[in-house]
């Protein structure tokens, strides 16, 4: 596509998602609408995508049985800014009109901001007011920063434990929050079910939603959600189990797939403090990768490993989807992509900039899955898991030769999906001692998905040397401190997330010293 086309689109995109965006009230002013039976607010509130100047304020009115009446109409929300705790200062306030067309959910870009410093918000409707949101502004682009704090998670179950994780970072100081995907679950496991879904699998937009209202039902993620912002990207099952681009793990007609696709991406973005919604002209596609910076310490990429990337190599015709593969030559096809090539020529233009810009910065790559192998030999040759990076090997080898090549320093890949800690070395051909390491790794366990047996773990920690630490045990996050010297990522765990009052330990703490590729336990 020309780059001409993709700003016209970008264009679109944005217009679309703020075309409700009326101008403010006159301080004072009362604001009018519905007397509600019950809080519309009870999904809560959300801030994201922080930049020097902007962040995006969330939320979206839930109407109960009680107050369907309101369903129908538009309902006009207003979002009011603060310079501090106490309400005391107001700074703005929006006027946002929304809809049943949008879920009624309100995106706000709040612009015109000081860099690097905390805010307040609150949305009123009618009756309502919700909770007050803390958020905060990234770095003026040249600030010397001594310290950047980001809780790195993903993967969160519903049934599958309680969110112990998300009540520690809500009552951290942090600088945001870096979600990597499997926010939502579309599928269930009768085995591990301490709180049902409500509901069977969803496929529209209503069942979508539901899902995404469920999960917010939950107060230790809305506490989270009100006390940080959230720097996003998804993995799979925002959707459904091992998607690859137009493909379903059952192999259905793409056509309906990617309508699918566009119900689950629309529900996403209601539910999500994004930027940019699903494409009007084609709603199943929607950008979700993006960069940013924090000053001069670090440049930081989200990228999308589902929405373009080829269909996994040998899968199994019958069931479709991820799978261990050995034997599997179509692995080798330099053409196939995780990231689709123009994801991955933008990843690569950036990556060259920043080094030329500024040689020693962070330039941390936040991902949805895991890049360093987990392959294990056996009498066939070296079995394979398709779904992850070691599936799309040739792509892999592409970016770190290029990271190389370039003489990238500081790069660090940050991961989740694979429900396990791990620490690892990044070298253009993996585990081979004479290939030196380019970049380091630091993938972050579940918040509650369960993990891996231990058996099979141990197996891939010895025939994967470049691993320095895995474990799937535990349920969790990991904060991550960069410093202009090094960053330290601390793996904050639970081994019961199914009790609800657990607390949380320090599991193990490794380290990437500036200039130094490569994790060591700190
Ligand atoms: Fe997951």
């Amino acid at each position: 596509m020309l780059r001409r086309d993709m700003n016209r689109l970008a264009l679109a995109w944005a217009l679309s998602a703020w075309a409700g965006v009326q101008p403010a009230l006159a301080a004072g002013q009362r604001q009018a609408g519905p007397t509600w039976q019950t809080d519309p607010f009870a999904l809560g509130v959300a801030s994201g995508q922080p930049h020097p100047d902007s962040v995006v304020l969330w939320t979206r009115l839930l109407m109960s049985d009680a107050d369907a009446a309101q369903q129908a109409s538009a309902q006009t929300v207003l979002c009011e800014l603060f310079a501090d705790e106490a309400l005391r200062q107001p700074l703005r306030q929006w006027r946002v009109e929304t809809d049943a067309r949008r879920g009624h959910s309100v995106h706000v870009l709040a612009t015109g901001l000081q860099p690097g410093r905390h805010y307040w918000y609150r949305f009123v409707c009618g009756s309502a007011q919700s909770v007050v949101g803390r958020t905060r502004t990234s770095p003026a682009p040249d600030a010397r920063v001594p310290l950047l704090r980001i809780a790195q998670a993903s993967c969160q179950h519903f049934e599958q434990g309680h969110y112990v994780a998300h009540r520690e970072m809500a009552q951290r100081e942090l600088d945001f929050v870096l979600f990597l995907g499997d926010y939502i679950y579309e599928s269930s496991n009768p085995k591990y079910r301490i709180r049902p879904h409500r509901g069977g699998v969803p496929k529209t937009l209503e069942e979508y939603r539901q899902r995404h209202a469920q999960y917010k039902g939950d107060a230790d993620l809305r506490a989270c959600h009100a006390a940080h912002p959230w720097v996003m990207t998804w993995d799979d099952h925002e959707v459904v189990n091992d998607y690859a681009n137009d493909q379903d793990n059952r192999f259905s007609d793409p056509a309906l797939f990617l309508q699918r696709r566009a119900a689950a991406y629309q529900a996403y973005f209601e539910h999500m403090p994004v930027r940019i919604g699903p494409d009007p002209l084609a709603p199943h596609q929607m950008r979700i990768h993006d960069r940013m910076a924090w000053g001069q310490l670090a440049d930081l990429w989200t990228l999308d490993c589902r929405q373009y990337r080829d269909h996994q190599a040998c899968p199994d015709p019958n069931r479709g989807g991820a799978r261990v593969v050995v034997g599997c030559d179509a692995l080798q096809d330099v053409r196939r992509s995780m990231l689709g090539s123009a994801q991955e020529a933008w990843l690569m233009q950036g990556l060259v900039d920043s080094q030329r810009d500024s040689p020693g910065r962070w330039r941390l790559i936040a991902q949805a899955t895991q890049m360093s192998s987990t392959g294990i030999a056996t009498p066939l040759g070296r079995s394979t898991f398709n779904d992850a990076w070691d599936g799309y090997p040739m792509a892999r080898e592409r970016l770190l030769a290029g990271i190389a090549e370039m003489r990238l320093s500081n790069a660090v890949v940050l991961g989740g999906d694979v429900h396990m800690n791990v620490a690892a070395n990044l070298r253009v051909r993996p585990n081979d001692e004479q290939s030196p390491v380019v970049a380091s790794e630091i993938v972050t366990t579940s918040v509650s998905s369960r993990g891996m047996g231990d058996a099979l773990l141990a197996t891939i920690r010895e025939n994967n040397p470049d691993i320095r630490h895995a474990r799937s045990d535990e349920r969790g996050y990991t904060l991550l401190d960069v410093r202009p010297q090094g960053v330290t990522a601390t793996f904050r765990t639970t081994a019961f997330p199914v009790q609800p009052d657990s607390v949380m330990r320090e599991q193990a703490r490794y380290e990437v010293l500036t200039g130094q590729s490569g994790v060591q336990r700190a």
